[in-house]
This record gives structure tokens, C-alpha cells and sequence, in this order.
């Protein structure tokens, strides 16, 4: 059967963990002078991009070519979709190049799912409207573990747009599921509408919430997917939910301030904030590549022995 990455949703809590632990050995492949090795030499990995997206994108490509695999990028800006073509013909294209793996972003929930049950290569969600995000998840608890040793115990504070982010799902299943307690903190119109089964508490004091925090997670606003008044205004928002350098100062000295970028400096956080020594922002980033090699690695790879060897090594 083919294996796929759709959600942190339905991954417990010792999948997960393999994952993180496997990340490790791809942090050191990436600190080596030629950070290559011949783990997916011979395969294909495609991004399928139907939104924009920097890091993301950059990073599956980046990981795919440190593990030798070839690569080929789907932009939709600039593709044929914009004579008409389906999304099921766009697929049936891209597939028919013989392509591994699709790593795959879209502004509609499930479509990753959709694309999964039509063809024969491993699906990775990049991000699916409002709804999951697994490798930004993925990359932010190995990040957090890698300053803190472990999120056991730890009481990690979500704080923005949780309504239409698919990164602040992904990211509660996948704190809560390595033991750490979460909190949102939203204005109710930037919560979902029903969270029931959400294993978290709910605040809409910030600056009550931010003394017990170990992490605090920012989010974006996502302008994007907001059709409705949802704030009385930015200004108003941004006085009681932006992270500013007055408010960051009530934050534990070792409590960690995570975003997963773009951010909005000067909305969810300020340029100050952005610079504080408790940002691990850039770390996150640097993490993304890590994390999907091994993702990649865990749902391609056919031998361990390969990450052992440099690509030099290995023989051309
Ligand atoms: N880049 C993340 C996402 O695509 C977060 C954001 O855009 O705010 O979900
Ligand atoms: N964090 C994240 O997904 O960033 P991009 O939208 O730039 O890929």
C-alpha cells in the first residue's frame, strides 16, 4: 500500500516520535560540507502548488535534492489551469512524468486526500486550506524538543487566527499528542466555530495567559480565507493580542516564541519581538528542510544503509 502524509490527525504519539528522532540524523547530513546523501537516488519527488508558499516549498525541494532524489515543481500561477484545465488532469500530468511522491498545497480542504485516491505515488499534505499543515507541525515540536529535551508537561499558548489556521490543527494534535497542555488565545470570532474533541483550554486574556506559558506560538492572520468582519478592527486586535516587546517582557526568560512564518511584524508581533533571544522563528525554518527529508526519507526510502554514505562516496 502506498503511504502517505495527510494529517498529524491519526498519527499517535510513537509515529510521531520516530519521525522527530529520524530528523536528527538528517540535521547532521545537513551540517556536513556536502549535504547529500544517495537515500532517494533514482526517485521523483514533485511540489504541486495550487498556493503560495516560500518555505514550504523551498524546503520539500531543498530536501528532496540533499537526498539525491530528482525533482520537478508545479506552480499553478503559471500553468495551464488557467486554460480551463481540471484539477484531475493536472494530477493525471504531473503523475505521468513517474513521479514518487506529490507534495501538494491547495486553498480547498481534503484536496491532498482527493489526489491520494488518484494515483499511485505517496501524497504530502503541504498545507490544505483550513485544515492540517503535518510538516509545519512536525518541524515546530522538533524545534521546541530541541531547546526543551521533550513538550512533556510543557503548557504551549497558541495566540491569533486559530479559525482559519491549518497550522494551529495540526499543531494541537501534535503538541497535545507529545504531552504538552495547550492553550488558545482568541478573540471567540477567531476561534472555531465548534471545539469539541479539541484537547486544549481556551482564553481571551493574553496577557493573563503569557507568565505560565513555556512556548508561545503565533499566528498570521489569514487574510486570505477572512470573508467577514471577524475584528472591530486591526488596531483593536493588535492592542489586545499582538505580542509587543512590553508584553513578551511578561513571558518566562526561558519560554520560547515560535511563528511559522510570513509574519506580520507590527500585527501578531512586533519587529522587537521578532529579534528577541527567545525567538526560535529562523530555527524553524532551518528545521523545515530536516523534517522533510525525513519525511520523504520514512515514506521513500528503501535503504538505511544509504544515509550512512556521502553521495561522493557512493559512486556516480
Ligand atoms: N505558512 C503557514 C501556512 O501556509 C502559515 C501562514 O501562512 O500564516 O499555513
Ligand atoms: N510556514 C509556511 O508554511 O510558510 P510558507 O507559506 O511560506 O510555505
Amino acid at each position: 500500500m502506498t503511504a502517505h502524509l495527510l494529517g498529524i490527525d491519526g498519527m499517535d504519539r510513537a509515529e510521531i516520535e520516530e519521525l522527530l528522532d529520524l530528523t536528527d540524523t538528517f540535521a547532521e547530513i545537513g551540517r556536513r560540507p556536502i549535504a547529500r546523501v544517495p537515500a532517494l537516488r533514482g526517485r521523483t519527488v514533485a511540489t504541486l502548488f495550487f498556493e503560495d508558499s516560500t518555505r514550504t516549498r523551498v524546503s520539500f525541494d531543498t530536501a528532496a535534492k540533499r537526498l539525491s532524489a530528482d525533482t520537478l515543481n508545479f506552480a499553478a500561477g503559471s500553468s495551464s489551469l488557467s486554460k480551463g484545465e481540471s484539477l484531475r488532469d493536472t494530477v493525471d500530468v504531473i503523475a505521468s512524468y513517474g513521479v514518487d511522491a506529490l507534495v501538494v498545497r491547495h486553498p480547498m480542504a481534503g484536496t491532498p486526500h482527493r489526489i491520494a485516491d488518484w494515483t499511485d505515488a505517496s501524497v504530502v499534505n503541504a498545507g490544505d486550506g483550513s485544515h492540517e499543515h503535518p510538516t509545519q507541525a512536525l518541524l515546530d515540536a522538533y524545534t521546541i524538543r530541541q531547546h526543551r529535551g521533550s513538550l512533556d508537561g510543557m503548557h504551549i499558548g497558541i495566540v491569533g487566527d486559530i479559525r482559519h489556521s491549518r497550522v494551529a490543527r495540526s499543531n494541537v494534535l501534535a503538541f497535545s499528542a507529545l504531552g504538552a497542555q495547550v492553550t488558545l488565545v482568541a478573540p471567540t470570532t477567531l476561534l472555531p466555530p465548534s471545539l469539541v474533541g479539541w484537547p486544549v483550554r481556551v482564553s481571551q486574556d493574553l496577557d493573563e495567559v503569557l507568565p505560565t506559558l513555556d512556548a508561545c506560538y503565533l499566528l498570521r492572520m489569514q487574510s486570505e480565507r477572512i470573508t467577514e468582519g471577524l475584528i472591530p478592527s486591526l488596531r483593536e486586535y493588535v492592542a489586545d493580542y499582538g505580542l509587543n516587546a512590553t508584553r513578551a517582557a511578561r513571558l518566562p526568560t526561558e519560554a520560547l516564541i515560535c511563528h511559522p512564518g510570513p509574519t506580520n511584524r507590527g500585527v501578531e508581533l512586533s519587529a522587537e519581538v521578532a529579534a528577541d533571544p527567545r525567538s526560535v522563528i529562523l530555527d524553524q525554518v532551518v528545521n523545515g528542510v530536516s523534517v522533510r527529508m525525513a519525511v520523504l526519507f520514512l515514506l521513500l526510502g528503501s535503504g538505511r544503509e544509504l544515509l550512512e554514505r556521502s553521495e561522493s562516496e557512493a559512486g556516480a
